[in-house]
C-alpha cells in the first residue's frame, strides 16, 4: 500500500500521584508509579500519514511547520513503531493542541498519547490500549496515562513491557478540575530536566520514592470508597512533596512563582472560610490546578476569581481515553481549531 492514514485524540491528564524521575532515561522507565484524572478540557488531535512518496518526516503543529530538533523527537518515536512491524516509510505527523494558550498546559502528555493511537491506527498495528500506553510512555512519561479516561494508573512495571497504564476508574461520581492559569509563558527548567537533576542531588529523593508508593495504594482505597476530602488530602500532600524535592536539588531550584504562591493561599483561604472542597496540585510549570466537586465549581471559580481577579480559571470535567477520529472529524476540528483558539505566527 503506498498510503496508509490514522487519526486520533488524546486528552490531557494531571496527575494526583505525580512520576518524578526516571530509573531508566532511554526507555522512559519511572522509578514510581503515578496516578492521574484525565481532563476532558484540554486535547490534542493528530492525523499522520504515511506514504512512500515522501522522502522525510515532517511535523506540522498548530499551522506551523516544526524545525529539525522538533522532527527528530517525532521521528524516533515513529521509529519505534516502524522498528515493531518493519515499516519503512516516512511519515507526515500533522497535530492540533486544543488547550488554551494561558492554560500553560501545552502537554507531552495528549501529544504522544494521540500520535500513539494515530501511528498504531496507519500501520495497522493491533496493540491492547495497555501495549499502546507503554509505547506512548516512550516519548513522553506521562503520555502513558493518556490512553485511557477517568482515573488511570500508571504501573512502574519491571520492564519496557509491563511499564504501562490501566484504567482505575471513570471517576463519574462529581468530580472537577479547575486550572488557575497564572502564567502562561514556557516553563524554565523542563520536567526532563528537572526530574533528572532531582534524582541526581535532592537527599529527600529516596523519600520521595517510597512515601509515593505509600499514597498511590492510599489514593486507590480513597477512589475505591469515593472518599473526596482523602482523594482532595493525599493530592495536595503528594505534590508538595514533589516540589519539596526540587527545593532540596543542587542547584535548587522551585516551578513556583509568586503568583503561584499566591494562588495556593487563595485555594487555602476558600477551602477554610466557604468550606468547599478544593484541593491543589501543580507539575513542571507555575499553574495551580485545583481538584474539586464538579457540582462546587461554578461557586468554587466565583470565590476565587474574588481572590484572583487578574487570574483566568479554566474548568475542566473528568476526560474520556484518546480515540480514533474520521476524516469529516479532522476537518471539523480544524475549523474549531481555527475559530478557538487560532493558528500561530
Ligand atoms: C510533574 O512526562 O513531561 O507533570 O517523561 O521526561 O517527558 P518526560 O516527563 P513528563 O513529566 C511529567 C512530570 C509531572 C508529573 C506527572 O505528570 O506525573
Amino acid at each position: 500500500m503506498t498510503q496508509s492514514v490514522g487519526i486520533a485524540r488524546a486528552h490531557t491528564n494531571i496527575a494526583l500521584i505525580k512520576y518524578w524521575g526516571k530509573r531508566d532515561k532511554e526507555l522512559f522507565l519511572p522509578m514510581n508509579s503515578s496516578l492521574s484524572l484525565t481532563l476532558d478540557a484540554f486535547y490534542t488531535d493528530t492525523k499522520v500519514v504515511f506514504d512512500t512518496a515522501f522522502t522525510e518526516d515532517r511535523f506540522i503543529l498548530n499551522g506551523l511547520e516544526q524545525d529539525e530538533k522538533e522532527i527528530r523527537k517525532i521521528s524516533r518515536f515513529l521509529d519505534l513503531f516502524r522498528e515493531y512491524i518493519g515499516e519503512d516509510r516516512f511519515a507526515v505527523v500533522e497535530s492540533l493542541n486544543f488547550v488554551p494558550t494561558a492554560a500553560g498546559l501545552a502537554s507531552s502528555a495528549s501529544a504522544f498519547a494521540a500520535l500513539a493511537l494515530a501511528t498504531a491506527t496507519a500501520l495497522n498495528i493491533d496493540l491492547s490500549r495497555q501495549a499502546l500506553s507503554s509505547f506512548a510512555r516512550r516519548g513522553s512519561g506521562s503520555s502513558t496515562r493518556s490512553l485511557f479516561g477517568g482515573f488511570v494508573e500508571w504501573d512502574m512495571g519491571t520492564c519496557s513491557e509491563d511499564s504501562l497504564a490501566r484504567p482505575i476508574d471513570e471517576a463519574d461520581w462529581d468530580i472537577g478540575m479547575l486550572v488557575i492559569a497564572v502564567d502562561k509563558a514556557k516553563k524554565k527548567v523542563a520536567s526532563r530536566e528537572g526530574m533528572d537533576l532531582t534524582v541526581a542531588t535532592s537527599p529527600f529523593y529516596q523519600a520521595w520514592v517510597e512515601t509515593a508508593a505509600q499514597d498511590l495504594a492510599a489514593i486507590k482505597e480513597a477512589i475505591a470508597e469515593r472518599d473526596f476530602e482523602k482523594l482532595g488530602r493525599l493530592t495536595e500532600h503528594n505534590g508538595m512533596k514533589m516540589h519539596a524535592t526540587t527545593l532540596s536539588a543542587n542547584p535548587p531550584f522551585t516551578y513556583w512563582s509568586a503568583a503561584s504562591v499566591r494562588a495556593q493561599e487563595a485555594v487555602r483561604q476558600v477551602r477554610e472560610e466557604s468550606g468547599l472542597a478544593a484541593y491543589m496540585t501543580m507539575d513542571a510549570g507555575p499553574n495551580v490546578k485545583v481538584l474539586c466537586r464538579a457540582s462546587q465549581m461554578e461557586e468554587l471559580k466565583r470565590e476565587l476569581s474574588v481572590l484572583l481577579p487578574e487570574f483566568q480559571l479554566i474548568e475542566s470535567l473528568p476526560g474520556q481515553g484518546a480515540s480514533q477520529l474520521t476524516e469529516e472529524e479532522w476537518q471539523q476540528s480544524h475549523s474549531r481549531f481555527q475559530k478557538e483558539v487560532g493558528y500561530e505566527g
